[in-house]
């Protein structure tokens, strides 16, 4: 019998592509989504329920109509400065609702999870590649609120029957034109998208500093193609299915390019010059982040494929432009 998931947040940009892929591999997928970002999902690939994945009713009619293999989390708010400005909505729906889902989860004998978690757990790192020993000090209420989260499927996964694989994401990038699948964010304050929009409208692209510790001084990020993060999600499964073992992993390309790299890379896939003015550091930002993956590497064999810079960019310019 096919093996079915259960994907929370599934019509959002990382959820979508992963639902995609899980199901190209031959597995049913179920997600539950609000469409706070989306009026319609227009997909085949998945059994789309609108609603709150906190909401017991909900949930109570799911598990009890379909026997679920594995849950992946998707649903979290993702705005590093909105949770600082507001935390409380944070804290309910990143914590709090999602350890009330584990609960329900739980209750009705789903026994795999897998959790998206993010380098925002580490803070500001102390050692560049960072690896998962690396000490957490989370500097944003995002970040604690998925250290938190990790401490309750530690402590779940030792009392209750449970495992669970915590994927912690760098710089989620790029996008699957072809199939309709890319980054919608409202608002959107992700670099890719911003500077290519930029880019085609003729509006000035604002770098956030460029007197940062690095080579070019401006920040660092390890971008990995959303296509490599959902072989991440489907690898995951599978050996939570096989080794029945909980697991927490980096998940990035261990490759990091600089803001004023990322330009140059989008100014030649467009065929033309940005307009860059540099404006103060923005709040929360680090120097570099960069993924240590030799873990996800020697245990899932994960291997990304889509990560290089111009496969990122113009992939997200197919997307800007569809
Ligand atoms: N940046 C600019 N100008 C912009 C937008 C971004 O210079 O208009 C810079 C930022 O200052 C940063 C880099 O581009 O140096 C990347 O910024 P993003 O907003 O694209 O991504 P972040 O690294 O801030 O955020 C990502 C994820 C978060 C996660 C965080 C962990 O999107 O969900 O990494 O640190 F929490």
């Amino acid at each position: 019998m096919k093996k079915t998931i259960l994907v929370l947040g599934g019509a959002g940009y990382i959820g979508s592509n992963t639902a995609y892929l899980l199901n190209q591999r031959g597995y049913e997928i179920i997600i539950i989504d609000k469409l706070i970002y989306k009026q319609k999902f227009d997909h085949d690939f998945a059994k789309l329920i609108v609603g709150d994945f906190a909401d017991t009713n909900l949930l109570e009619s799911v598990f009890e109509k379909y026997k679920i293999d594995a849950v992946m989390h998707f649903a979290a708010f993702i705005e590093v400065g909105v949770s600082v400005t507001n935390p409380a909505e944070f804290y309910d729906n990143n914590v709090v609702k999602t350890i009330k889902f584990l609960d329900t989860m739980i209750k009705h004998g789903v026994k795999n999870f897998i959790f998206s978690s993010s380098c925002a757990v580490y803070g500001n790192p102390v050692k560049v590649p960072i690896d998962e020993a690396h000490p957490y000090a989370p500097i944003s209420p995002y970040g604690k609120n998925k250290l938190i989260v990790e401490y309750v499927l530690q402590d779940y996964a030792q009392a209750y029957d449970l495992k669970y694989i915590s994927l912690r994401y760098f710089n989620a990038a790029g996008a699957d034109p072809k199939n309709n699948l890319g980054e919608q964010h409202i608002p959107e304050t992700h670099i890719i998208p911003l500077l290519l929009r930029a880019i085609k409208n003729k509006k000035t692209f604002k770098i956030f500093g460029d007197d940062y510790n690095t080579p070019d001084g401006t920040c660092i990020r390890d971008y990995i193609h959303v296509k490599d993060l959902a072989l991440a999600h489907l690898l995951a499964f599978e050996y939570l299915i096989k080794e029945k073992k909980s697991q927490v992993f980096n998940l990035g390309t261990g490759h990091g390019y600089s803001v004023k790299e990322l330009i140059t890379a989008a100014e030649k896939e467009a065929g033309q010059e940005a307009n860059i003015e540099v404006f103060a550091r923005r709040a929360g930002d680090v120097d570099t982040l960069i993924a240590d993956n030799k873990k996800i590497k020697s245990i899932l064999n994960w291997e990304p494929s889509y990560s290089n810079l111009e496969n990122i960019i113009h992939s997200a310019l197919e997307w800007e432009n569809r």
